[in-house]
C-alpha cells in the first residue's frame, strides 16, 4: 500500500475491513454529510439514471452518516449484498475478493469542510451516495458480482490495468441513455457537486456509445472532468457484453499495444 493514503489502517483485518464505529463521528461530520446530500439531491433529478433515483428514495439516508449494518439489512432482502467497511482505497485482490462475494467496501470517513467540492480519494460520502443506491438494482448488482470475480480473474491475467479501465468508464464514470436524454449512473458523476451537471450538458466532452474494447486501451485521468465518457442503453447491455472471456481481448490488445509502440511515429 501507498503510505500516503489517508486512513487509519492498523485496525484492518487480513480483508482490509474494520469497524464502522459510527458513535464516533461528530455532530459536525454529519452536519456536513448532509449539507453534500442536500446538495446533491439538488442535481439528481435532472443528471442521474432513474434505477439511482428510486433506490435513494427508499433509503431515508440524508440527515446523518448512514449505519452500514442497517443498509447492509436492506440491501441482503434486495440483492443479496452487503457494505463492509474499510479504512480508505484497499489493495487490488481484497477489492477484488469483496465484491465477488456481493460485499461492497466503503470508506469510513468523512472529507474535510474545505474539500466539499472536490476530493481525489474516495470518501464515505462518495462511496455511500454514488455506489451504494445502485446495489438495490438487481442487473448492475449482479454485473458488479461479475466484475469481481472477473478482477481476481485479471489479476492472474496481469490484465487489471486493463480491466481498471472498464471500472472506470462504466461504474465511476458511466452514462446511460434514456427516453430524456443521457443520464449519469457513475458513482464518482453522482457524487460530484461539479461533473455531474457537465457530464449531461456541457457540449465539450466525448459521448461515445460503449464499447468495450475501446475501453480498456483508453487511459483516463484522475484528477480532472473526464473528456472521453461512454454510454450504455441499459445495466442489462453492460452484463451481455462483458460476459465473454476477456482471456483473448487481454492477449489481443497487449500484442497491437507493443506493434504500436514498435512502429516508428508516421511522417509528419
Ligand atoms: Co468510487
Amino acid at each position: 500500500m501507498k503510505s500516503e493514503l489517508r486512513g487509519d489502517y492498523s485496525r484492518a483485518g487480513k480483508d482490509y475491513s474494520v469497524e464502522q464505529n459510527w458513535s464516533s463521528y461528530s455532530g459536525e461530520e454529519h452536519a456536513l454529510f448532509q449539507r453534500l446530500f442536500q446538495r446533491q439531491s439538488k442535481l439528481v433529478p435532472r443528471y442521474a439514471c432513474a434505477e439511482w433515483i428510486e433506490a435513494i428514495a427508499g433509503l431515508d439516508a440524508g440527515n446523518e452518516i448512514p449505519k452500514f449494518d442497517l443498509i447492509s439489512k436492506k440491501l441482503k432482502a434486495k440483492t443479496g449484498w452487503a457494505i463492509v467497511a474499510v479504512p480508505g482505497l484497499i489493495p487490488d485482490d481484497a477489492f477484488f475478493s469483496h465484491l465477488a462475494n456481493r460485499r461492497f467496501p466503503v470508506t469510513v470517513w468523512l472529507r474535510k469542510p474545505a474539500e466539499f467540492d472536490y476530493i481525489v480519494e474516495p470518501d464515505v460520502f462518495h462511496d455511500f451516495f454514488g455506489h451504494v443506491p445502485l446495489l438495490f438494482d438487481r442487473v448492475y448488482a449482479d454485473h458488479l458480482h461479475e466484475y469481481g470475480k472477473g478482477g481476481l480473474k485479471a489479476m492472474k491475467l496481469d490484465a487489471v490495468k486493463m480491466l481498471a479501465r472498464l471500472y472506470w468508464y462504466t461504474i465511476e464514470f458511466g452514462l446511460v441513455r434514456t427516453p430524456a436524454g443521457v443520464r449519469a449512473y457513475g458513482a464518482g458523476l453522482l457524487s460530484s457537486g461539479g461533473e455531474l451537471a457537465h457530464c449531461v450538458e456541457s457540449p465539450e466532452p466525448r459521448r461515445l456509445n460503449f464499447e468495450l474494447e475501446r475501453i480498456l486501451r483508453t487511459d483516463y485521468q484522475i484528477d480532472r472532468y473526464q473528456t472521453t465518457y461512454f454510454v450504455i442503453d441499459s445495466f442489462a447491455q453492460l452484463m451481455r457484453e462483458t460476459a465473454p472471456d476477456f482471456t483473448p481481448i487481454y492477449a489481443r490488445l497487449r500484442s497491437s499495444a507493443s506493434s504500436a509502440a514498435r512502429k516508428p511515429a508516421p511522417a509528419a
